[in-house]
């Protein structure tokens, strides 16, 4: 994917509309029979402001301008999530910075779990300096409570979870620089988008065990992300 342009990769999750239904771009909120509202920098090389496309999979109609500025907007990574269903072109990554993520059973189980062992997973994030797919590139980031500690019950289910994991942690989806919502702090490791249990025989966080629906909310928010079963098929 290196050496497309931003109107290349849109472009290849889309088809051509010829004629435009009567109704408005959810990005800029003008008619799609009309130019897209996008005004801003990263939309010269498109040709026609009037352009519109259809996403190949899920239907959702959009100017093509309005979709090359949110792609800018983005992380730039070669993939596209459609702004209305979620829907996702392309792998999807995310900014985590560099780190560590080791695992290893345990023999204890887990509240709930009482028939398996448990997994620890061990995240490892030191702190660094922003780079250009953060919020504040150049500046310092912090890593607190780091080593993390995560727990899994080591069933069939919890193996799936975490190969779905390490799967996530390659494409950088686990952890996000930003703003912490438990501490407040800016410029910060912070968990991103996938739930994960930290307390291993207590529930005091609500980050704890039991807690029956976990894994599969686990399998949604990985979905959500755009992993799921397939992307661990070993080859
Ligand atoms: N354990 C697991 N997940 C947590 C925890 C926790 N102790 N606290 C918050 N989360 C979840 C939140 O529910 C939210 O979905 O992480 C997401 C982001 O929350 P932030 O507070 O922004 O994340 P962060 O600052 O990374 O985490 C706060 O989690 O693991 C601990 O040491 C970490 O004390 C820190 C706390
Ligand atoms: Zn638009």
């Amino acid at each position: 994917r290196k050496g497309k342009t931003p109107e290349e990769v849109v472009k290849r999750y889309l088809q051509k509309v010829r004629n435009p239904p009567e109704e408005d771009c959810t990005i800029c909120m003008e008619a799609l029979s009309g130019p897209s509202g996008y005004k801003g920098p990263g939309v010269g090389g498109i040709s026609r402001a009037e352009s519109v496309g259809r996403l190949t999979q899920c239907g959702h109609q959009y100017h093509l301008q309005c979709l090359v500025a949110m792609y800018n907007n983005g992380n730039k990574d070669g993939s596209l999530q459609c702004p209305t269903c979620k829907t996702i072109y392309g792998v999807k990554t995310g900014n985590q910075p560099p780190g560590k993520m080791e695992y290893h059973v345990i023999p204890h189980s887990l509240p709930g779990h009482p028939d398996c062992k448990a997994i620890r997973i061990i995240y490892n994030i030191p702190p660094g300096i922003q780079g250009p797919e953060h919020p504040n590139p150049g500046k310092p980031f912090t890593a607190r409570g780091f080593p993390r500690h995560c727990y899994l019950p080591d069933s069939e289910k919890g193996r799936k979870v975490l190969r779905l994991l390490l799967v996530a942690w390659d494409r950088r989806l686990i952890f996000s620089v930003g703003t912490s919502s438990t501490t407040g702090e800016s410029d910060t490791v912070i968990w991103n988008e996938v739930h994960h249990k930290t307390e291993f025989g207590s529930n005091l966080t609500g980050h704890g065990y039991p807690d029956p629906a976990h894994l599969d909310n686990v399998l949604e928010e990985l979905k959500a992300q755009g992993i799921t079963e397939d992307d661990t098929a070993t080859k």
